[in-house]
């Protein structure tokens, strides 16, 4: 073989490993609707040829959800739209183009302008895994006397996982809420939130009636990034990425979905064994670091965690247990009252619409997540909030509207815990 030849396979696969031509200028995103159960199985095909990431799907989070008259989101790069787009004619499928200019997109979410005063604080921008390691830092020096860093353990990478706790100036209590954010690795929106929300109790203790209420009454305990090194990973080489970083000596494929390796109904349907998929849920229950140190530390703390925030995007849904049965939690109509309440408060507060119910119900069957796990602990008041948008840029929204994300996102927290604070 010609080593100009053998170079170009080497590259070729090690590209196919490591998604380095991932994105590039004229990719797109395309909504998809499947009518006919062939689609169905067809657009399922086409979205599983994500070698080399051809194809990212956005929603719903694996193949195997899809189903008939549901939009799918689907990622397409630009070396794979004409094949794609040609199949969809083909097979007579609704589809059109929701993203075109996911490139600039991108370059936008990653622009750190620091000569605008207006994005030196947390909203505005997003944050680069160093930049959030340096603002929780910073921020328990600032504050001293209401908060602590706490380090629960690390990442398969060794990347640390800190939890700011915040409380008000008071005496000890026996009640605290838990949230974390940054499961899954591109939905930049929710470690966002987490950093707009310790920015937010901290300035406006003593001011905002509510989140002094919050801070009184609770201990809150705040995870601003479960992934780590997926979230890094995000920022330096595939924006696409979902999954932690874990490799393992049996497969090429690397990654488990966090949200898919908790110790509730682990692996069953809604969840894959395959390392290759975006739902892979690792080799058994717990298997990835940065779970056991969820775990470890919520155990630890079970007797005084009452409320359970898990932070993702995108959609905009208020979601609570089960996800990984049909069957309802016996205060199913209790954490209903809660999040209809949290959604129409967004409505009328906000013009946004948010959905709201179970998981399996609302979204789809998906075992071993974090709220189910949180749920059978003993936390009864356990959410899984879906953040803005609904697609229109999906996990590429825009800077200018975390904002807007983070305050509606807020609402339904307030509204919930005060709720909550009420009952305990
Ligand atoms: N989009 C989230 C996921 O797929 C939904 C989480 C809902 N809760 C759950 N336990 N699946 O992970
Ligand atoms: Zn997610």
């Amino acid at each position: 073989m010609r080593p100009l030849v053998l170079l170009a396979i080497l590259i070729a696969f090690h590209c196919v490993l490591r998604n380095c031509f991932c994105t590039s200028e004229e990719d797109k995103v395309l909504s998809i609707t499947a009518v006919t159960q062939e689609q169905v199985n067809l657009l399922q095909n086409i979205s599983s040829h994500n070698e080399a990431c051809n194809t990212v799907l956005w929603q719903p989070a694996s193949p195997s959800h899809i189903t008939a008259n549901t939009p799918v989101h689907l990622y397409v790069q630009s070396s794979s739209l004409a094949r794609v787009t040609e199949q969809l004619q083909t097979h007579g499928f609704l589809f059109r183009v929701l993203l075109e200019n996911t490139q600039r997109l991108i370059q936008e979410q990653t622009r750190n302008d620091t000569t605008d005063p207006k994005s030196s604080g947390t909203n505005e921008r997003y944050h680069s895994l160093e930049d959030i390691y340096h603002f929780v830092n910073k921020t328990s020096e600032d504050y001293p006397d209401m908060t602590k860093l706490i380090l629960i353990g690390s990442s398969f990478e060794k990347n640390p996982l800190y939890v700011l706790k915040l409380s008000g100036r008071r005496g000890p209590v026996d009640k605290a809420m838990w949230m974390d954010c940054g499961i899954h690795a591109r939905e930049w929106i929710s470690p966002a939130f987490c950093l707009w929300f310790i920015k937010f109790a901290l300035t406006f203790y003593k001011e905002n009636a509510d989140i002094t209420t919050m801070l009184d009454k609770l201990d809150i305990y705040i995870l601003p990034i479960m992934n780590p090194d997926g979230y890094k990973y995000t920022w330096t080489t595939n924006r696409m990425w979902r999954k932690n970083r874990a490799s393992r000596d049996d497969s090429f494929c690397v990654g488990v979905d966090l949200n898919r390796n908790f110790d509730a109904n682990w692996c069953t349907k809604g969840a894959s064994s395959n390392p290759c998929s975006d739902i892979y849920c690792g080799q058994y229950p717990e298997s990835e670091p940065e779970v056991q140190a969820v775990t470890k530390f919520l155990r630890s703390h079970k007797d005084v965690v009452k409320l359970y925030f898990s932070i993702h995007s995108y959609s905009q849904m208020l979601l609570f247990p089960y996800s990984y049965t049909h069957e309802q939690i016996p205060n199913h109509n209790e954490l209903y009252d809660l999040v209809q309440e949290a959604s129409s408060k967004i409505r009328r507060h906000y013009r946004n619409q948010y959905r709201f119910g179970s998981g399996a119900k609302t979204i789809y069957i998906a075992p071993g997540g974090s709220d189910d796990w949180a749920y059978d602990q003993g936390i009864k008041y356990s959410f899984t909030f879906e953040l803005q948008d609904r697609g229109q840029y999906g996990f590429l929204l825009p800077p200018n509207l975390i904002t807007s994300a983070c305050n509606e996102a807020f609402a339904a927290v307030k509204t919930i815990v005060l709720r909550v604070l009420e009952k305990l």
